[in-house]
């Protein structure tokens, strides 16, 4: 077990702390190696898979960032609550949720078994493929572009910057979309998108090509820890329903068919995307003890090594770490 229980008597400086994250880092680097980067996307082959990096970014303001912190990568599925969240805001909960449920399935991201199976009236929840592109036919818009303006919105409100679009990945991502393609025709036929399927499918490729780092993860996490509201502005950027009800969803359906052991051992709303990227939030803990981000924290990882569920491996390990010794799970 590498050190860093938290010590009643220790204060919690960003200095100390940043000395605990670089060894849990280090430590953690070398299960990289026992995971694979995606290559389903070509793309997405040409990652590092050494890489391994962490940024947690506090509602009172603390950061701490460590390993690879400086590499970009496309948010991938992590965009998927975005789109929802943007949805929400567009259409209001209640049109969204009439469109797709809140369950998790069990099953891989881009599963129709259950879809077909169970002759669904919906698609079970916003994050598996089928209920994220069906999440892309709801935002408003002719183009892909008018569509995925308020998401861009959304991320330069938070981040301070309007994020980039990889037009390379998005191009990999399109010529490879035989399984995504299935899906569209699938939720066609049976009545669920409310968008033409190329403008449909071309919003979804390019909502999870949008270039971020590890630093946007955790500041986007740190919003959704603060229920949307920007805690140093005090502006409400999602509405707090809509933030408690992604991060719901979050904890049920984050990480796939992971998300039940991610939510017993790591125990904090999560969302995962196959680039290695992992967004989490640790909401406020009323403990009244010496521990770190108290008052909530967003956190960032990124770990292109994945395991067979598609989740950063590296990555998961090193949060199921930090969650544990920070005592952060929500339960
Ligand atoms: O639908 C796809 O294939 C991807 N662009 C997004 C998938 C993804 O990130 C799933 N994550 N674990």
């Amino acid at each position: 077990m590498v050190q860093g229980a938290v010590n009643q008597n220790t204060k919690l400086t960003e200095e100390w702390l940043q000395n605990y994250v670089d060894e849990w880092v280090s430590f953690f680097r070398k299960y990289t190696k026992n995971g694979e980067v995606a290559s389903y996307i070509p793309i997405l082959q040409k990652a590092n898979k050494n890489h391994l990096g962490i940024s947690i970014i506090g509602n009172e303001g603390m950061t701490i960032q460590s390993g690879d912190v400086h590499v970009p990568f496309t948010i991938q599925s992590i965009s998927k609550v975005f789109t929802f969240i943007v949805a929400c805001m567009e259409r209001g909960v209640s049109y969204v949720l009439n469109r797709v449920d809140v369950e998790p399935t069990g099953e891989a991201f881009n599963s129709i078994m259950h879809l077909e199976i169970r002759q669904l009236r919906k698609p079970f929840n916003p994050f598996v493929n089928a209920g994220a592109i069906t999440v892309a036919s709801l935002l408003k818009g002719k183009t892909s572009e008018e569509k995925l303006e308020p998401l861009f919105q959304l991320f330069e409100d938070i981040l301070g910057y309007r994020p980039r679009l990889n037009m390379d990945v998005f191009e990999s991502e399109k010529e490879t979309s035989v399984r995504n393609r299935a899906i569209g025709y699938y939720l066609v036929e049976m009545g669920y998108l409310e968008s033409e399927l190329e403008l449909t499918l071309e919003t979804y490729f390019k909502q999870c090509s949008i270039e971020i780092s590890i630093h946007d993860l955790a500041r986007l996490g740190m919003i959704l820890a603060n229920d949307g509201e920007d805690p140093q502005t005090e502006i409400e950027i999602i509405p707090r329903q809509v933030a408690r009800l992604a991060k719901s969803l979050m904890l049920t359906c984050g990480m796939y068919d992971a998300s039940g052991k991610f939510a017993a051992y790591v125990g904090i709303p999560a969302k995962s995307g196959v680039s290695g990227g992992i967004v989490a939030v640790a909401p406020p803990r009323s403990r009244n003890e010496d521990l770190p981000f108290l008052e909530g924290c967003g956190i960032g990882v990124y770990g292109p090594a994945l395991d067979k569920q598609g989740n950063s491996i590296a990555g998961i390990r090193l949060l199921r770490h930090i969650a544990t010794k920070w005592d952060l799970s929500i339960f």
